[in-house]
């Protein structure tokens, strides 16, 4: 029924000045109401109703048919490194929710892309250059937020109804920026720099609903070091209020954090899931020449070992390297293609195993490299395996050679200065000589390690894919799957038994 005519049917006669002031009244009560609407949508870009209700991530989970998953031709890769002009098009959100067969995550997510530092540099240096050029033009160890934001946005799941989204990624550089004030170089987007850049990042976050009634289904990656300096936090940055204001926003929501440490301040927030980083690793390119111009054959494995990685004579932490190193230099039966500082590639690729041996920090992006150039990596301390997330079944890719006595320190914090008591050169050479014979269990793991590539690489859409299952997994347990394509990737158990 036309506006009019309801007016009409109250009882008042066109043309009588009850009628016209009650049109007036009307008219103006309506304006008003707009104004206020339109007012609070600016205020509150997700605060379409009142009625909570209606937010889809307030609603039940529909349980999805999980069956066979088949195992995909890996084409959903990210191929190109950000720069395709026109992938804002082309962001995999059309209207086919139903992800491949094998993506886990499962459930609908809303990237802010109001919060993406589009133009953001490093002195001048453009985020994707910087993520895909550190040392040795290999991908920047700590670029796992950029990556992140690569997948997200190609990730099938991905919706841009904020109301239909149940996890919400939040895609800022939060690395790089953490990196940059760590080696004083200046990180800007348009003008903005630093941690002005998170103070703005709060202000727009805090006024979604989305974000003040579920921060712990936000996701995001903090996974540079100093993010778990305690000095970082009371020390360096205590003048800044912008840093404070953000820093104490993120320890509510779900976090990607660096080698399973904890934020400083503590986290408020029990319903929020933390899971430790996988380093970004970059795969030699099996046809690289030696350095001299000697050819390689691609894919061959004339070496033993390799362990390229600094030394730092200086510094404690590193002696289990230099054992390492000063053991197989002894030997004349193993075959090392490099032990120490020194080019990456081919001496990793054409060796068949790279030794993982502590630093600064028991993680390293070696293990990742060593992977990706198809080499099975040797653990060397317990702690190597603790600060992984539990969901890699390691002993299907790795081997474990303790170079140190690891119940020396047990349950005692390991810093770099901590004394790793050292084991014979007989016994590491003896042990490294029974792996070097298990010719069946070597194949054995080289075959998964080059069908879980995928999984460690971050040119993929597998390991954000996989951070995302696994936070779902723990907000949604309802949701989660039996099965997916790889065998060494242990899913949390499902709730219910098969029907
Ligand atoms: C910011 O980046 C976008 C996407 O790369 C580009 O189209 C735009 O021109 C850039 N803006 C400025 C001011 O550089
Ligand atoms: C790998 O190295 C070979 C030999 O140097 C080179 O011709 C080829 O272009 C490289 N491939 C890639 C993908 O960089
Ligand atoms: C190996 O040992 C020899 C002599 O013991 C020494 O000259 C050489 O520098 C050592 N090489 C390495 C890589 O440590």
């Amino acid at each position: 029924m036309p506006f009019w005519k309801s007016i009409s049917k109250l009882g008042f006669q066109k043309g009588s000045l009850v009628y016209l002031y009650s049109l007036s009244a009307i008219i103006i009560i309506l304006s008003l109401a707009t104004t206020t609407y339109l007012a609070a949508q600016l205020d509150d870009a997700d605060q379409r109703s009142d009625h909570t209700d209606r937010h889809s991530f307030d609603r039940p989970i529909a349980i999805q048919g999980q069956g066979q998953l088949p195992i995909s031709d890996g084409s959903i890769t990210i191929n190109n490194y950000g720069h395709d002009k026109d992938d804002d098009d082309d962001n995999g959100n059309g209207n086919d929710k139903t992800p491949p067969p094998d993506l886990l995550l499962s459930v609908p997510f809303y990237v802010y892309e109001e919060l993406i530092w589009t133009n953001a540099t490093i002195n001048d240096e453009p985020i994707p250059h910087v993520a895909t050029h550190g040392r040795h033009k290999t991908r920047f160890k700590h670029s796992d937020d950029y990556w992140f934001y690569e997948a997200a946005m190609k990730h099938p799941m991905r919706t841009t109804d904020i109301y239909e989204a149940k996890l919400f990624f939040v895609p800022i550089f939060l690395n790089f920026l953490d990196y940059a004030k760590y080696v004083k170089r200046d990180f800007c987007n348009l003008g903005t720099c630093g941690y002005d850049l998170l103070l703005e990042t709060e202000r727009k976050l805090q006024k979604h609903k989305a974000f003040r009634k579920h921060p712990e289904r936000h996701v995001i990656v903090r996974s540079f070091y100093t993010a778990s300096w305690e000095r970082w936090y009371n020390e360096y940055e205590s003048m800044d209020k912008g840093y404070r204001k953000f820093m104490n926003l993120i320890p509510k929501m779900s976090c990607i954090i660096f080698e399973g440490k904890e934020f400083i301040p503590s986290p408020p927030n029990p319903a929020r899931v933390t899971l430790p980083s996988y380093y970004v690793g970059t795969a030699c390119n099996q046809s690289q020449p030696w350095e001299d111009g000697t050819p390689v054959v691609p894919g061959a494995k004339p070496f033993d070992v390799a362990m390229i990685a600094t030394l730092k004579e200086e510094r404690l932490a590193f002696q289990d390297r230099r054992n390492v190193c000063n053991w197989l230099n002894q030997s004349t039966t193993v075959k090392t293609s490099l032990c120490g500082p020194g080019k990456r590639c081919p001496a990793l690729s054409q060796s068949k195993f790279g030794i993982h041996a502590a630093g600064d920090t028991f993680g390293s992006q070696r293990l990742i490299d060593t992977m990706l150039s198809g080499s099975v990596p040797i653990f060397t301390s317990l702690d190597q395996y603790r600060i992984q997330g539990p969901w890699i079944d390691w002993k299907q890719l790795s081997y474990y050679l303790p170079v140190h006595d690891d119940t020396a320190f047990s349950g005692q914090p390991v810093t770099q200065f901590s004394v790793r008591k050292t084991p014979s050169q007989e016994a590491f050479l003896e042990s490294l000589q029974k792996i070097l014979d298990d010719k069946e269990g070597y194949e054995r793991r080289r075959q998964k390690i080059l069908e879980h590539n995928p999984l460690f690489d971050h040119e993929t859409m597998y390991p954000f894919d996989t951070y995302m299952y696994l936070i779902q997994a723990e907000l949604f347990p309802e949701t989660r799957q039996r099965k997916s394509r790889w065998s060494a990737l242990l899913l949390p158990p499902p709730l219910f038994d098969e029907p």
